[in-house]
């Protein structure tokens, strides 16, 4: 197959890494050039070319077999997402309906975050999604794009992905190891995590086998709450317990965020996807040890 990958990044860059690996001819899409070295260690022909402008789109060398839109706003606001995500949904869809041959397969990765549910309550595609945050609103407009597309024809797939961690990525952990964390209100707020190479072998799975017009959860077996989590890395690594926030930290944090346990059951059972992380305890416990086999595991000291 001949696919393209765009916005090849964190996760794009292993993703085209196992792509090339199992055969195929792989191009990588970002903004400049100026990562082109990573891309083409991996195996991957880098493109230069931002999705928020048809006119770079339309010179890149077409048609391709698989389309993966991974694009990311690099942390903007609003106006960054409905160029990145809305704008260039559409702009890429429309070039890839102008191709002499349209691609057999589109996956796009947006976010578990378009579920706005709040009360620790089980989610799954079919639940509403009407997030607060204007971010998040633009991702449900951007998956919007692709399944109204899907109605007309075109092979679009969604992934709702959770939280990535994996390689130098992991917020929570980066927190913990700095002494930075802090347990919100009693604890119970659920975090929704996946490793990096299962979202590389999801979008695989979804590649082949994905069906047009659907959604699919992306999202390891175990939604968890802040105080387990924390309190595994507080035993695996030795390291006290977090403390916790203050009301007003707390207040600040809680506008708009969700606590939900999102569910993955149609991933496995019609991709039939196997996690090689069922959990973030087998994710984090190769991760810690990649990181202390690299002497790279920096844990400040604990202050009580
Ligand atoms: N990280 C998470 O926890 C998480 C959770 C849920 C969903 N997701 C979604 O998963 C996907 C992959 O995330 P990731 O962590 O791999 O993202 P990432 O590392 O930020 O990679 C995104 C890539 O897109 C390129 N890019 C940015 N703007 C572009 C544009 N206008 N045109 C073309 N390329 C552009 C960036 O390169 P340049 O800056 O060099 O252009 C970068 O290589 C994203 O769609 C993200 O929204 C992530």
């Amino acid at each position: 197959m001949r696919i393209l990958i765009v916005g090849c990044g964190y996760v794009g860059v292993p993703l085209g890494a196992e792509l090339v690996k199992l055969g195929h001819e792989v191009h990588g899409l970002r903004r400049t050039l100026d990562g082109a070295a990573e891309l083409e260690a991996a195996g991957i022909k880098p493109l230069a070319g931002d999705v928020s402008r048809p006119e770079d789109l339309a010179v890149l060398p077409g048609p391709y077999d698989w389309v993966v839109n991974l694009v990311s706003s690099s942390k903007g606001g609003p106006e960054a997402y409905q160029q990145v995500y809305v704008d260039g949904s559409r702009n890429l869809i429309a070039w890839l309906r102008g191709q002499s041959a349209p691609p057999k397969k589109f996956v796009y990765t947006s976010s578990t975050s378009v579920y706005a549910q709040a009360d620790g309550s089980s989610v799954k595609e079919t639940s509403p999604t009407e997030p607060k945050s204007p971010t998040s609103q633009l991702l449900v407009e951007a998956e919007k794009v692709v399944l109204e597309a899907a109605q007309q024809g075109f092979p679009g797939v969604v992934l709702r992905v959770a939280g990535i961690y994996g390689p130098d990525r992991g917020h929570l952990f980066h927190k913990f190891c700095r002494n930075e964390a802090r347990i919100d209100g009693d604890g119970l707020r659920i975090i929704n995590m996946i490793h990096r190479a299962d979202v590389v072998g999801c979008i695989i799975s979804a590649l082949k086998s994905g069906r047009a017009g659907e959604v699919y959860n992306t999202v390891d077996d175990e939604p968890v709450t802040q105080t387990t989590f924390y309190r595994w890395l507080a035993e695996t690594l030795g390291k006290a317990m977090p403390p916790h926030a203050t009301e007003d930290e707390t207040a600040t944090r809680k506008r708009g965020e969700t606590s939900k346990k999102v569910q993955n059951r149609r991933l496995k059972a019609e991709l039939g996807y196997q996690f090689k992380f069922p959990t973030f305890r087998q994710g984090y416990t190769t991760e810690i040890k990649r990181l202390e086999d690299a002497g790279l595991l920096e844990l400040a000291k604990d202050e009580r």
